[in-house]
């Protein structure tokens, strides 16, 4: 049996392969809006493990299973025996023996990793403390349709060095664009934690109004994420100048996108008149979710396929 494909990790992917996904889902996209039947999953099954909460994830890799053709089952650690201490490469026996696919929103990525290992069938990782690779496909969708290739161009990364961020370094990396990122003193990226062994990329600010500045996308996420709640007072105030706010946006070229991958705190990471601005991308990065899954669903379980 050959082994299957999965998608743990951004840099898992190449940019040939990104770049028929986004072609895929722009397909998918528009026969979904048009109402005509794309169900090339019929009889496919997805199990979704979740080990925190979720709505996008869970909403659109349901949805985008069901409008596929396809079934989705969703499995919490609360009540299954995964939260039970039974072994993680137990479970990935038995549960890829009786589904197609198998998405997993938990802690470490050790833990999606060793899953994967013993899979017979794909793994798709839906956020782990470390990456939230699906994400960044939809924001880099996003990207796309609004202002065309990312190649070349600059994202601002503001806040917190968390699962998001590490994977926006991962795809500057990938896909050839540059990521300015700003964190507090204390919250500083890794490149290696994020994966991330040629940072040519990267480049480091200590005020987030540099950058911010010349960026055609400014991004950010809420200050605590979670698993690190305990966190969370200490965070409230060393982020404090780290909101994204219309100062800042001023400072990003005129024609700047915001994105937020959402839930977001208005009044702390962004400023309502930013999110709820005219730069703000945020619900289309929300609806993308669900296009790009269903082209990586689609990709996982039957390769690369004409339009
Ligand atoms: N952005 C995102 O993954 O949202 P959920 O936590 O609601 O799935
Ligand atoms: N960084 C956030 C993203 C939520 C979608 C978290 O991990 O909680």
């Amino acid at each position: 049996m050959p082994a299957p494909k999965h998608f743990l990790q951004f840099s898992d992917f190449s940019v040939q392969k990104y770049e028929y996904l986004f072609a895929r889902a722009r397909w998918i996209k528009e026969r979904f809006k048009r109402y005509e039947r794309h169900r090339p999953l019929e009889d496919r099954t997805l199990v979704m493990i979740f080990e925190k909460q979720s709505t996008r994830t869970r909403l659109s890799f349901e949805a985008g299973m069901q409008q596929l053709g396809g079934a989705a089952i969703f499995l919490s650690t609360r009540d299954s025996q995964l939260g039970r201490g039974e072994p993680i490469e137990d479970s990935a026996e038995v549960i890829s023996r009786m589904c197609d696919l198998v998405m997993i929103r938990t802690f470490e990525q050790a833990s999606i990793e060793r899953f994967a290992r013993h899979s017979r069938v794909p793994v798709i990782n839906g956020l782990t403390n470390e990456y939230h690779p699906c994400q960044i496909l939809a924001d880099i969708y996003t990207f796309i349709e609004h202002r065309g290739s990312i190649a070349g161009r600059t994202v601002a990364w503001i806040g917190d060095s968390n699962n998001v961020c590490n994977t926006w370094m991962q795809a500057a990396a990938t896909l050839g664009f540059k990521l300015n990122v700003s964190t507090p003193p204390g919250y500083e990226v890794e490149p290696e934690r994020a994966g991330v062994f040629d940072a040519r990329c990267l480049e480091t600010f200590a005020d987030p109004m540099d950058a911010a500045r010349g960026a055609d996308l400014v991004t950010t996420d809420v200050w605590t994420s979670m698993g690190f709640e305990a966190e969370n007072e200490e965070r409230r105030k060393a982020f404090q100048d780290w909101q994204v706010d219309a100062e800042m946006m001023r400072c990003a070229r005129p024609d700047a996108l915001f994105m937020h991958c959402l839930p977001a705190h208005r009044g702390e990471e962004v400023a309502s008149e930013v999110i709820d601005g005219p730069q703000s991308v945020v619900w289309d990065e929300a609806e993308n979710r669900l296009h790009t899954q269903k082209a990586l669903m689609e990709y996982l379980l039957l390769g690369q396929v004409g339009g």
